[in-house]
């Protein structure tokens, strides 16, 4: 079998999804796995966590049927609400929590709800307090609140909203939506369920009723390098994925002689290039920069030349024992304890983790890994 794998430690989901309860020990957090858990398998990660998460959160409905086939049963919200009148009957029949951001999905909610005079449904009313992407403006909200919380279909309001700027220390435009949001839940009496993972980690006024991690349950510090909480929550988060490989082939190149398309780089001295399986059509970023660290054996290494769809290169001049076999790890755990973490590979890419954790393609095989559990869910029955 080719070698790349994305090994996926489910002990360390929980970990971080416990990480999210400790900050926040008056909230109930609900997780968040959408697109497909950011990369690393919404079946699997909603099964680790079926025992400890009151509520899961995905982008659409489609995303919550998969966790529904796979045996999910608690509360699922749909972040994104509906986009089509026609996906209503399963959301009030299936235990869904639909966001409403619009006055349509209001009003085509309540037209639906009296077809259902059985049915009580949760709903979460989105305010845009400031990040202008999704929600009703605080002036607006009210009127809409007032009709739900008296309609006899619905069981339970919540009100939402997200924050743009919550990974930034001290930051205006959060104080700025904090202060609204919190004025509006004191104003309307509502439970709140504002918190991202940034918020959840460094503003407690946000918690409230609800959090809604994400990214931090994969194990990915989502604040700013320069956030005073970054180096303590680096110690307190585990990686999730570990993206493994080995190497394939080797080169020794005397110096001058071009590595990989368009000959970006050019070696300077005699160099041992090792060529490693895994590339762009594995969801690899192809912007990855001359010297992005990989290890090799546990050891850091760089990249040497242009990623290829199904191919990197790396110099390994510095590894002599490193060869064809060698283990190779991308980002994540090694199995020497050594770390590389997604974050930091990211920013040689210019772009953030959740990028990279979200592109990894079907392609590429997850194995997850639970103390207490069967080596994969293939075997446990629970994935096909
Ligand atoms: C509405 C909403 N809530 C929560 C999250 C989780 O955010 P994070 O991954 O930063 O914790 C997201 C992710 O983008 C989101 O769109």
């Amino acid at each position: 079998m080719r070698p790349l794998t994305a090994h996926i430690d489910l002990d360390a989901l929980r970990h971080n999804y416990l990480q999210a309860r400790r900050c926040a020990p008056q909230a109930r957090a609900m997780a968040v796995l959408k697109a497909n858990a950011y990369g690393h398998g919404a079946a699997a990660c909603a099964a680790a966590l079926g025992d400890l998460a009151p509520a899961m959160a995905v982008a659409c409905l489609e995303e919550g049927q998969a966790l529904r086939a796979h045996g999910i049963k608690c509360p699922i919200v749909l972040l994104e609400g509906f986009f089509e009148v026609s996906e209503l009957d399963e959301i009030i029949t299936g235990g869904y929590w639909s966001v409403l951001h619009t006055p349509w999905q209001v009003e085509a909610l309540l037209e639906r709800l009296a077809h259902w005079p059985q049915h009580r449904l949760t709903v979460l009313i989105k305010c845009d307090s400031g990040m202008h992407r999704l929600g009703f403006s605080p002036d607006e909200i009210q009127n809409i609140c007032q009709r739900l919380r008296t309609h006899e279909g619905i069981e339970q309001t919540l009100l939402m909203t997200h924050f743009a700027t919550a990974d930034v220390p001290d930051n205006p435009l959060l104080t700025r939506q904090l202060e609204t949001i919190n004025t509006l839940r004191s104003r309307l009496d509502l439970p709140g369920c504002f918190a991202n993972s940034p918020a959840t980690l460094s503003a407690p006024a946000s918690h409230h009723d609800w959090v809604r991690p994400g990214v931090m349950l994969y194990g990915v510090n989502p604040l700013e390098r320069h956030h005073p909480l970054h180096d303590e929550i680096n110690q307190v988060l585990q990686p999730v994925m570990t993206l493994e490989s080995r190497i394939i082939a080797v080169r020794e190149l005397p110096a001058g002689e071009p590595i990989g398309y368009g000959a970006r780089h050019v070696t300077r001295r005699p160099t041992r290039v090792g060529v490693v399986a895994c590339g762009y059509g594995d969801g690899y970023d192809r912007h990855a920069k001359e010297g992005t660290p990989v290890l090799v054996d546990g050891q850091r290494v760089a990249l040497a030349g242009r990623v290829s769809m199904d191919m990197l290169t790396v110099d390994i001049t510095e590894l002599p024992e490193a060869g064809i076999g060698s283990r190779v790890t991308l980002w994540g755990r090694d199995a020497s304890g050594a770390t590389l973490s997604v974050s930091e590979v990211a920013r040689w890419c210019d772009t953030i983790a959740y990028t990279l954790l979200t592109g990894i393609l079907p392609r590429v095989p997850r194995c997850y890994h639970r103390s207490d559990a069967p080596k994969t869910l293939i075997d446990a029955g629970v994935l096909p």
